[in-house]
């Protein structure tokens, strides 16, 4: 099968669309994807703290209709889900964040693009058109530098900037070493050549571990980005109270609960675990988003109900996105909401209101 066939690998699941997606990237690829920092215990406590909870089901038959319909800072999406930022997305598929965007767009979906996109943030946005799109910012060592990706992203119509706290080095990524994954094998940074990736750390060699380049991520210079502009600041990467209490001080109007897909630090506690305390920590004061290890529309539907505002999906859109672009994309967030909606009228819930604590309960342990 030729690489081209194989892109228009058609899927009906999301098992069948993992299985093609490693099929179809070549390994280095998939290695950067799939893969975690360290032997990626975070990685997979993402996924498996949804099998934590059961959702109670309580079927009404006068539910006969559900509206996924909500707001994310006011804003007013399709659905309490989104694409959240990832990298370089034209390794996965040459119509890039373009593609992506077009997808998102045309659901009515929130689409969160990074610092680090292939495509520049102005043309993704010019493939979104009139869709809701927030830009994530790797703050820069320069904040000159920072700023200037801010106010494009005004310009170009992003609605908030999300600013990604748990990246001051990369992680340390064992598989990502193991299958190969070059960055400057990959496409270019559509954003301008000065735009830099979170540096890799040094090897350790006895003496003090100091990387030469990490930027300054403090509250204050994330003070100073919230008062430079006029957009929303989001805070993602946060995964305790006091996190988020800080995030909020600094005048975050919404956080995301993150360990980064368990890319990071590894040994972080899964997102789901971390989420409820730092709802309760927040309260009113900001909107609370969760990602990690969100597959699924029934894993959507237990976030919602432990206190979520929206859930952001981030592998499986790079794996659509890889099969089939643009369309893939589409295909994959449109069977997403699809379980979404089913799951809430199979447990009586008919709209996003109506979603709260009393819908789920925890799994026995054993
Ligand atoms: C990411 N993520 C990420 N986050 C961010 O703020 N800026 C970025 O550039 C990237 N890049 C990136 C690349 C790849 C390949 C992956 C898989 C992830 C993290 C991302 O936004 C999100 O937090 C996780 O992917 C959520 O976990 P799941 O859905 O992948 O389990
Ligand atoms: C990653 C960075 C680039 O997770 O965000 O690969």
């Amino acid at each position: 099968m030729t690489a081209r066939s194989s892109r228009r690998s058609s899927f009906r699941t999301l098992g069948e669309l993992e299985a093609a997606a490693e099929r179809t990237l070549a390994p280095d690829i998939w290695g950067y994807v799939a893969g975690g920092a360290g032997a990626e215990r975070t990685a997979r406590a993402n996924v498996e703290a949804f099998q934590r909870w059961w959702i109670r089901s309580d079927p009404r038959s006068e539910v006969r209709s559900v509206d996924l319909r909500t707001t994310l800072l006011g804003e007013p999406v399709s659905a309490p889900f989104f694409v959240a930022p990832t990298a370089y997305q034209r390794s996965v598929h040459p119509a890039g964040e373009r593609a992506t965007a077009a997808a998102a767009a045309a659901l009515g979906l929130l689409g969160v693009y990074s610092t680090l996109s292939s495509d520049s943030l102005e043309s993704i946005a010019r493939a979104a058109g009139a869709g809701p799109r927030w830009f994530q910012l790797y703050l820069q060592r320069e904040t000159a530098l920072s700023l200037g990706l801010v106010r494009r992203a005004e310009r170009a119509g992003y609605s908030a900037i999300v600013v990604t706290i748990d990246a001051p080095v990369l992680g340390s990524r064992d598989r990502q070493l193991e299958s190969g994954f070059a960055l400057r094998r990959s496409p270019p940074i559509g954003n301008g050549p000065r735009v830099r990736t979170p540096p890799r750390g040094p090897e350790w060699d006895g003496g003090p571990y100091r990387p030469e380049d990490v930027a300054s991520s403090t509250w204050a210079t994330i003070a100073t980005i919230r008062r430079a502009t006029r957009l929303p600041l989001v805070v993602k990467g946060v995964l305790t109270a006091e996190g988020a209490r800080h995030a909020v001080r600094a005048g975050a109007r919404g956080l995301v609960v993150s360990n980064h897909g368990g890319r990071q630090l590894d040994l972080a506690p899964p997102s789901l675990s971390a989420l409820p305390a730092i709802v309760h920590a927040v309260g009113s004061r900001a909107e609370v988003y969760l990602d990690g290890g969100v597959r699924r529309g029934s894993d959507a539907l237990v976030a919602l109900a432990l206190g979520a505002r929206a859930v952001g999906i981030g592998r499986p859109v790079l794996w659509a996105l890889a099969c089939g672009g643009r369309a893939g994309v589409r295909r994959y967030l449109g069977m997403f909401g699809t379980e979404l909606a089913n799951s809430m009228l199979l447990a009586g819930r008919a709209s996003i209101s109506e979603v709260d604590r009393r819908l789920v309960e925890p799994a026995p342990r054993g």
